[in-house]
């Protein structure tokens, strides 16, 4: 992880609760697996801890710990994760405990649980800045509706408002019960005092379990403070337990990436028919129909307009293109640029490395894959591009395709600038068609052509003239 230091509170070690069952999800998947904006739970939790400068981040897992620990150590943070085993697992205190020996004395540990995967970071850095080195600091929100959460308990006359306690749920007498305030989940700690109170912790609860919350008490009884830091952003505290709350954060994470993108100028045509699972920026007067999915890292170039039903990933699309309805592209690792003012669709395909100039045009049932087009190309019917440099103002007929696979290599195809390929041909790879010249409808191409030239490679027409078709024999 990157050691950026804090201001005033040295280096910070984040610890990430990750071993619960995650019963309500009724899936063989481990909770924090389950994807919100195409990303894992966890790996959203971890990126918040890789951008806040973590010096170390220990994901402490227990159900499901192999599939977790491989499903993380193979992403873009992993290698810079710690991981600690929780078996059996005995609640949060006992979590906290299993990384201790992870943690150095001098940091400020922030524990975060891999199930809220919208904490902010902007949030974490407040929290720690409340922490200071030397305090408790708790990250707490007021529900309408408190059920289920651990309350916060505050002192009253002498020292009022001081907190003293987090009481959870269960273990909560009736007036307990009506505090509003609640634990988050969160909080950031010096790791000295932390782990001298972890040590004490003990199980004598409702439910038999080692409560991190438990450390307030501790805390207020050796005198040292305990602060609040209470935000309203409720998203950024929401727990995922089943599908019906993972779907509606999903919702709502969207909206919010929605209004984000409004806000800037896009024109979204129903906020709540968008979906971003990735990064996309986008530059003036962009305009996007319903029901479009972006993943992956995507940039719309000024004036781009994006038709409905399209998915759109991992692509660079420039000034003034159109995206017509029911397109899918998909750059994967390396990436699909369309060019300025290409119009592409509606029902087209572009795949990984599909490069095309200013002004081509692809059309319905088009596929183009590891090619590159250049200025004012054409394929605007049922054609297949595989490996390809097609020329400029190349005109590809309907229902052409490049053979670029001889069942154990791919070959390329090279298609010179003027070339007009009539419908229905097959340029078998390696093959190279001159400069201005033409293909016959029908053709299948294998030897390379001369500039200029019109190349035919199909039966030749034979009619036969006042031919009698075979007549139904009657039956007897
Ligand atoms: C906890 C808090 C509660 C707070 C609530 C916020 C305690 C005792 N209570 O309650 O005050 O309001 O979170 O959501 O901490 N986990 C482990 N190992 C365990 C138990 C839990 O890794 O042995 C992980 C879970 O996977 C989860 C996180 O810790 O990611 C929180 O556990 P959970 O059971 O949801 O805590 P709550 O009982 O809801
Ligand atoms: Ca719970």
């Amino acid at each position: 992880m990157n050691q950026i230091p804090q201001d005033n509170q040295g280096p910070i070690d984040v610890v990430i609760m990750a071993a619960g069952k995650g019963t309500r999800m009724k899936s063989r998947l481990p909770k924090v697996l389950h994807r919100l904006a195409g990303r894992a739970l966890l790996a959203h939790v971890t990126d918040t801890a890789a951008r806040i400068g973590a010096r170390h981040v220990v994901v402490v897992t227990g159900h499901g710990a192999a599939e977790v620990e491989a499903a993380m150590s193979a992403s873009a943070v992993g290698a810079g994760l710690q991981f600690a085993r929780q078996e059996p697992q005995l609640g949060t205190g006992h979590a906290v405990q299993q990384a201790v020996p992870l943690l150095p004395d001098d940091g400020t540990v922030l524990v975060l649980s891999g199930d809220v995967p919208l904490i902010g970071e902007e949030t974490l850095r407040a929290l720690i800045a409340a922490s200071a080195g030397e305090r408790l600091a708790l990250l707490t929100i007021e529900f309408a509706d408190p059920s289920g959460y651990g309350r916060i308990v505050r002192a009253e006359g002498q020292g009022a408002g001081e907190v003293t306690a987090i009481v959870e749920q269960k273990d909560a007498n009736e007036a307990q019960r009506q505090i509003r305030e609640i634990y988050s989940g969160v909080m950031a700690v010096p790791a000295g005092r932390l782990k001298g109170w972890l040590a004490r912790l003990d199980n004598r609860n409702a439910q038999g379990e080692y409560y991190l919350t438990d450390i307030v008490k501790l805390a207020a009884a050796d005198g040292v403070p305990v602060v609040a830091h209470v935000i309203a952003d409720a998203l950024q505290v929401a727990g995922i337990n089943s599908p019906a709350q993972l779907a509606s954060l999903e919702r709502a994470w969207q909206l919010r990436q929605a209004d984000a993108l409004m806000s800037q100028g896009v024109r979204l045509a129903d906020p709540a028919r968008f979906d971003l699972r990735g990064t996309l920026a986008c530059e003036a007067d962009v305009e996007i129909d319903v029901n479009c999915v972006f993943e992956g890292a995507v940039y719309l170039g000024e004036g781009v307009r994006i038709g409905a039903n399209c998915v759109i990933a991992n692509a660079r699309i420039e000034a003034g293109a159109v995206i017509h309805p029911f397109t899918h592209i998909d750059g994967e690792k390396a990436g699909v640029t369309v060019g300025e003012r290409s119009l592409v669709g509606p029902f087209a395909r572009l795949r990984p490395g599909a490069q095309l100039g200013t002004e081509v045009h692809i059309g319905n049932f088009v596929e183009v894959k590891n090619s590159t087009l250049a200025d004012g190309a054409k394929a605007n019917h049922l054609a297949y591009l595989g490996d390809a440099s097609v020329g400029q103002r190349v005109n590809y007929g309907a229902g052409s395709i490049t053979a670029n696979y001889d069942g154990a290599n791919k070959h390329r195809t090279v298609i010179e600038d003027d070339v007009h390929v009539g419908s229905n041909c097959v340029l078998v790879a390696p093959v190279t068609i001159g400069a201005g010249g033409t293909i016959g409808g029908g053709s299948t191409v294998n030897k390379s052509t001369a500039p200029g030239a019109l190349t035919v490679a199909r039966g030749k027409q034979v009619s036969f003239p006042n031919w009698k078709r075979p007549q139904k024999t009657p039956k007897a």
